[in-house]
């Protein structure tokens, strides 16, 4: 199959959701459709329950399954399918985030009980920040949720993006009959005693005034519907193709994906409109998918569970050309030759070593150490993905080493877990204290667990006041000396020695930035490549 072939047939996304909504559900319904699960309760959550902040047992399951369906991929009809899964919980939203800038679209589920939700609004931000397409599915319509014109204004107000149903239901709750399939013009009938026969009951109904939607629903739904499909066509503009791309527009599905229902409209409207692989750009120029030569970047990386083995998995994203097991490659930031012996892919639940992939997979790779997230892998031009940038984390604690004599040990411990994106490291220019940045209170209790039981180093953390890591650049060299000189208190140098301010609260870094014009403030690590990101950046 030629290179544009492979391409074309690829949809690489993730489904995102706030948790409890039904992620975890509606995957295991598309691997089933797909057949590459043969039984439901296959997919195994990765959500941390509750208890997980004391539980580091917890916290370890979690990640064992979390490399089990990192990637889900599999076959349908002639699409090849690569599901990234995210973590649901918003202790680890900068690896959501991570996870989103692999993908070239997302499902955003919601349930119709609770609407809108906080995780639901950050992750659209999210979306936004790159304009991935959206396509959103109305989960557990088989509960007495919200109007479903209430909910549809609530998610085109919350989430700032226009919407466009592409199925409508027919009641709710107890009283659900199925959806209308305004793009076929089908009508899907629901069954509750009959939960597998559902989705077979389509009946093609192209004039709603036709005495066969009477008989199919009852005269006072049929009428409730013709209503409803007369008001959407006049409220909502027609499904516009392009502005989907663009992640402008947001198709709307309702469906109940415990009941299987609405997920295979879901799946086949998915495959025909989602994007396939797209060009990317880098610091030096835009990498199209068809350029022959392979490239691809590191967007996340998994340590091993196995403490003997020091070995981690790193997720490269395909983005050009074909990848070939063997075949040398360049590491473009250390300008450094590698070779992998194993890559992987993942299906569903299954590891194998892949002989070829194509832009939009996933493989795993092998990695002693050399890879950190963001990383760029070529055949020898020497560039680096734009995107991946690192955010200001909110919580900031200071690593206390419990044991001088394993301060070799921690000093690895850490710097291979700030690699793999857990937490940012940030030490201090003068007195070299270590200051662990991150966007929940969860990671640290993971550093803790981790750097005792994977590199024997015994640690605790000390508040630290600070408010905000802001990376500092300017154009006047004297400038920033002279700002580095006088708040030297603050000046802390990332992994990779940039400066970063440490600001104290809302109230200072304003007035840094208004008595130092000279120099800039970032708020991402990007800031040398897109200042659009700067602008967008989520507020977790
Ligand atoms: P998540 O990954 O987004 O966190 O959600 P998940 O799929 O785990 O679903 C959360 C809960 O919602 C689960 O119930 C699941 O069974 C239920 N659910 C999912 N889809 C539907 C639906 O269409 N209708 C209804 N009524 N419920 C749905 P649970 O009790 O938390 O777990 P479980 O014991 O059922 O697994």
């Amino acid at each position: 199959m030629k290179l544009n072939e492979q391409i074309g047939k690829r949809r690489t996304f993730g489904i995102i959701s706030h948790p409890d909504a039904g992620k975890t559900t509606l995957t295991e319904k598309l691997l089933l459709f797909g057949g590459a699960i043969q039984t439901a309760g296959a997919v195994k959550s990765n959500k941390i329950k509750k208890t997980a902040t004391s539980d580091f047992m917890e916290i370890e399951r979690q990640r064992g399954i979390s490399v089990a369906t990192s990637v889900m991929g599999f076959e349908y009809e002639d699409y090849k399918i690569n599901i990234l899964d995210t973590p649901g919980h918003k202790d680890f939203a900068e690896d959501t985030y991570r996870t989103l800038t692999a993908v070239d679209s997302v499902i955003l589920v919601i349930d119709c009980v609770k609407g809108v939700e906080e995780q639901t609004r950050k992750l659209m931000e999210v979306c936004r920040m790159r304009n991935t397409p959206v396509i959103i599915f109305i989960n557990k319509m088989d509960r007495d949720g919200k109007d479903p014109y209430e909910l549809l204004d609530e998610i085109e107000e919350e989430l700032e993006i226009s919407i466009r149903p592409l199925t409508w239901p027919i009641g709710m709750g107890s009283g659900f009959k199925g959806t209308y399939n305004l793009y076929e013009n089908k009508l899907e009938l629901f069954y509750q005693e009959n939960k597998q026969k559902a989705q077979k009951d389509s009946i093609t109904i192209s004039d709603l005034k036709s005495e066969e939607l009477d008989k199919e629903i009852g005269k006072s739904d049929a009428d409730i519907l013709r209503e409803d499909i007369a008001l959407i066509q006049g409220i909502y503009e027609p499904y516009d193709d392009g502005l989907y791309k663009d992640g402008l527009l947001a198709p709307v599905f309702f469906g109940s994906a415990i009941n299987n229902f609405g997920v295979r409209e879901l799946l086949d409207t998915f495959v025909r409109i989602a994007l396939s692989p797209k060009p990317r750009p880098t610091d030096v120029r835009d990498i199209d998918p068809l350029e022959k030569n392979f490239t691809g970047f590191i967007f996340k990386i998994h340590a091993n569970l196995d403490p003997n083995h020091r070995d981690r998995i790193a997720f490269c994203r395909i983005v050009s050309g074909k990848f070939e097991r063997n075949k040398f490659y360049t590491h473009t930031r250390l300008e450094k030759k590698v070779r992998f012996s194993n890559p992987t892919s993942f299906m569903a639940n299954n590891k194998d070593v892949v002989e070829e992939a194509f832009p939009g997979d996933v493989v795993g790779l092998y990695d002693t150490g050399n890879f950190k997230i963001g990383d760029t892998l070529s055949e020898g031009e020497i560039f680096q993905f734009k995107g991946i940038p690192n955010f200001s984390p909110e919580i900031f604690k200071k690593l206390v080493n419990k044991d001088p004599l394993k301060s070799k040990q921690l000093d690895k411990g850490i710097s291979q877990l700030t690699d793999e994106g857990v937490a940012q490291l940030f030490i201090h220019k003068f007195g070299n204290d270590k200051i662990i940045g991150t966007v929940g209170e969860l990671q640290f209790e993971v550093i803790q667990f981790r750097l005792l039981n994977e590199y024997g180093a015994a640690c605790s953390f000390q508040p630290v006041n600070y408010h905000k890591a802001c990376w500092i650049t300017s154009d006047n060299e004297e400038a920033i000396e002279k700002f580095i000189d006088r708040y030297n208190r603050f000046i802390t140098t990332d992994k990779d020695n940039r400066y970063v301010f440490m600001a104290e609260s809302a109230w200072s870094l304003k007035d840094k930035m208004e008595s130092f014009p000279e120099i800039e403030f970032h708020f991402t690590s990007e800031f040398k490549t897109d200042q659009e990101y700067i602008k967008n950046a989520p507020t977790w």
